[in-house]
């Protein structure tokens, strides 16, 4: 594979573009031989992502997409949020598998531990919610990155100080529970908390064992040093905090932006922004989705595209693409190279449609609008289908004439050029152009 723009002293980013699930995954590791390291930079295990290679498919949540090529340095940066149980889980399930990951697996003391009580937290407050629920995954993440902002939370170099730490959580799981207790949490989600604590605590001592650094300087040293620094993105730019479908959103900032605190590089050090979005798009969870399809066709998108979440196992949403929303979120992280995922579960169709702008109130906007609930009525454009398998193509001459003018069309809609292009979810079934 030759890819020419890898940049030295540079970290290239890797984000996705819509609502997350776009295959962050799969193009990590289909990237990391170029580089040296591969860093996670916000989120937690709220991420599913998923690689497919000789016959194997792994699920990966908080451990970067890094780790299966080669011996490479794989970093939790400071901007993500762990949880230390679902953490040992997933580090024992790679274990399991012949992977070992202690050697080039890396976390910062600086990101944020996911308690037990988040959970709940998270559950209660979706609970009280009711018909405005976000939808969350449930893994806490809101109310640990609420801790973290209101210099309430626990970091990972807190356990360092073994002492000290328990005096630590045991002051912030009180003050959680008046919290639990005046949102009315149920008796039966306060159950489980014993259950949580204790693989909590088993967890603690598992992160014990692994190399706790402070990764801003370890990813500074690495630049200085010329070595090739990948950041792997979770969640979608739709999803973020600021700019997102707010308050259908994550609660962390999904966008390049978020690389520079989430691991602690100047705004200079951003190299190449890969961007990378869906030939339609998905959604999982409430919010507003302007090009949803509740019709044959989205079933069709679900059925084709196996939509269905990595880490709850709920049905994805499914509609067409959305340029309005693509052109915005590249904007916001200036990027520089585009992605274009599961071109391949459109192969059937005679038709694909484009959303290229909306209508609000009777007035035709190119521009992403303050919000996206209620009347807005999409603008599609009409593309003739190729209605040819994609998956068989391992060369950009083989692609059908109908999907080249697909990609041609969205490149000139979008102004930033498709330097990659993926058929189907093996890492060998990636056509770098
Ligand atoms: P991520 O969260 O962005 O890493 O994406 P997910 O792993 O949640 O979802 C992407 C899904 O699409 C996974 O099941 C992948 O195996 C699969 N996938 C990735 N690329 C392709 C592709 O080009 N074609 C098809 N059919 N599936 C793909
Ligand atoms: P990856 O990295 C898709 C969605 C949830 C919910 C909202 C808030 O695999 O692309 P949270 O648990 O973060 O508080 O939930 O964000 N969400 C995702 N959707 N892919 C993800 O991650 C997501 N992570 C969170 O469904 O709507
Ligand atoms: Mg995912």
């Amino acid at each position: 594979m030759i890819i020419s723009n890898i940049n030295m002293e540079k970290v290239d980013v890797l984000l996705g573009l819509q609502w997350g699930d776009e295959g962050k995954g799969k193009i990590v590791d289909v990237l990391t031989p170029l580089y040296d390291a591969v860093a996670r930079f916000q989120g937690g295990p709220n991420a599913g992502h998923t690689l497919e290679f000789d016959g194997q498919k792994y699920v990966l949540r908080s451990v970067p997409s890094g780790i299966f090529q080669g011996n490479k340095i794989n970093i939790i940066g400071n901007g993500v949020v762990l949880d230390p149980a679902l953490f040992m889980e997933e580090v024992q399930a790679l274990e399991k598998s012949g992977h070992d990951l202690r050697s080039r697996l890396k976390i910062s003391r600086k990101a944020h531990l996911i308690l037990p009580t988040h959970r709940l937290l998270d559950a209660t407050q979706e609970r009280m919610k009711g018909d405005s629920k976000v939808g969350t995954t449930g893994k806490g993440i809101g109310p640990t990155y609420t801790d973290k902002v209101a210099r309430t939370g626990l970091r990972v170099g807190d356990i360092e100080i073994a002492k000290d730490f328990e005096a630590k959580y045991a002051a912030v799981r009180a003050r959680h529970m008046l919290l639990l207790e005046a949102y009315g949490c149920t008796e039966e989600k306060k159950a489980e908390l014993t259950d949580l604590e204790e693989k909590f605590r088993r967890g603690i001592e598992f992160l014990r064992t692994f190399e706790l650094i402070d990764s801003e300087f370890v990813v500074n040293k690495l630049l200085a040093q010329d070595r090739r620094v990948l950041a792997e993105g979770a969640q979608g730019s739709m999803l973020d905090i600021d700019f997102g479908s707010y308050p259908f959103v994550t609660s962390s900032n999904t966008i390049c932006s978020g690389c520079c605190t989430g691991l602690g590089i100047a705004p200079h050090r951003i190299g190449t922004v890969y961007g990378i979005f869906k030939a339609y798009c998905t959604r999982v969870g409430a919010g507003p989705f302007p090009t949803e399809l509740q019709d044959e066709t989205g079933k069709l998108l679900a059925e084709r595209g196996h939509e269905f979440g990595s880490v709850t196992g709920r049905p994805r949403r499914c509609g067409w693409i959305d340029l309005v929303a693509l052109r915005y979120t590249i904007m916001l992280s200036g990027v520089t190279q585009l992605i274009m995922m599961k071109g391949d579960v459109l192969d059937t169709l005679p038709e694909i449609k484009a959303c290229v702008a909306y209508k609000i109130n009777g007035t035709e906007v190119r521009d992403f609008p303050y919000s996206i609930e209620g009347n807005i009525e999409p603008v599609y454009k009409t593309l003739p289908g190729w209605q040819t398998p994609l998956s068989e193509a391992d060369v950009e001459e083989h692609f059908p004439k109908a999907f080249g003018e697909y990609i041609a069309f969205l490149e000139a809609e979008l102004g930033v050029p498709i330097a990659i292009v993926s058929v189907g979810p093996d890492r060998k079934q990636t056509i770098i152009r």
